[in-house]
């Protein structure tokens, strides 16, 4: 019966048989996924990590813009702060997905990093009429397969959240210029702060990078009533700190993780297997969500 019940599923989800696909418990990825079936859409919330996880990791052999390397467009800030803000890149991101650091030894430097760059972003005068225009020349792109993911979540009346330690105000512009900014979809992020004029001058609120997300999904998430009374959660990331974005959901049921691996891959092969329970190996695409998405629903 157990090997009838592993062939049916494996039948109904043939996108989990894809090359770029690790697991390493599969009989555990399959019995959740039966159960999120079993309950249906009605109890489900998406929760998704933005850069990297919607957007593309590369495209063209070249590097996909994070919605804080879309603001370096001389239209927003000046070839000093470029300069300094992709110094700081240099030398902050190699630690943030070093695979030989602790989430805690990294905490204290991507605060740094983040606080560095929002203060050089600050200085710049950036005027918020000029971010669309900065979104379209960027060459961001979401991950192929991404209107279908949008979309059916939209359709079903599943809430997306998704939760990125970018820039809000960039993010939104992305989603909406994809014409996928659907109801159902929740944002929490580091939002910009205007004045009168609509220059720049602060950030709102806590500071989320990739490590604190845990604090964002008590402190937010968990008062999203539009996520209430969904225990069953299918979470998106492609950090190891993004496992923590579903720490505000109030007695989960069923959780099911998806980690795309998109960098560094043989160096931290090995703890995404272990932390997420799917892993996505240099996969560009949605389709392992939609996947998932088609089988539960
Ligand atoms: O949406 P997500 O939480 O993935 O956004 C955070 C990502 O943005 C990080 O993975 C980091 O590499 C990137 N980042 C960046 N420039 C910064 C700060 C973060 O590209 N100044
Ligand atoms: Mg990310």
């Amino acid at each position: 019966v157990r090997s009838a019940l592993v062939m049916w599923t494996k039948t109904n989800v043939p996108e989990l048989s894809k090359v770029s696909v690790l697991m390493k418990q599969r009989t555990k990825v399959e019995e959740t996924l039966r159960a999120m079936q079993h309950a249906g859409a009605g109890n489900l919330q998406v929760i998704s990590d933005f850069d990297m996880t919607l957007t593309r990791f590369a495209h063209c052999g070249k590097r996909v813009p994070t919605t804080h390397n879309i603001l370096d467009h001389r239209i927003l800030i000046d070839e000093d702060c470029t300069q300094k803000m992709r110094a700081l890149l240099n030398f902050y991101y190699p630690i943030e997905i070093d695979a030989s650091q602790t989430s805690e030894q990294k905490l204290p430097l991507m605060v740094e990093w983040w606080t560095k760059v929002h203060h050089l972003l600050i200085q710049q005068n950036i005027q918020r009429d000029m971010l669309a225009q900065a979104v379209r020349e960027s060459g961001v792109i979401l991950r192929d397969g991404y209107e279908v993911f949008f979309d059916r979540l939209a359709e079903l009346q599943v809430p997306l959240l998704i939760f990125s330690a970018g820039v809000g105000d960039i993010l939104e512009e992305v989603v909406r210029q994809s014409r996928v900014f659907h109801p159902n979809v929740h944002v929490i992020s580091n939002y910009m702060d205007f004045d009168d004029h609509g220059v720049l001058r602060a950030f709102k609120g806590h500071l989320i990078h990739t490590f604190n997300k845990r604090e964002g999904a008590l402190l937010h998430a968990a008062n999203l009533p539009e996520l209430q009374g969904r225990p069953n959660v299918l979470l998106l990331g492609d950090s190891l700190g993004d496992l923590t974005m579903a720490d505000g959901v109030a007695q989960p049921h069923h959780l099911l993780t998806v980690g795309f691996l998109n960098d560094q891959v043989e160096e931290r092969k090995e703890s995404y297997v272990e932390a997420f329970d799917i892993v996505l190996v240099k996969d560009e695409t949605m389709e392992v969500p939609n996947g998932v998405l088609k089988f539960i629903t």
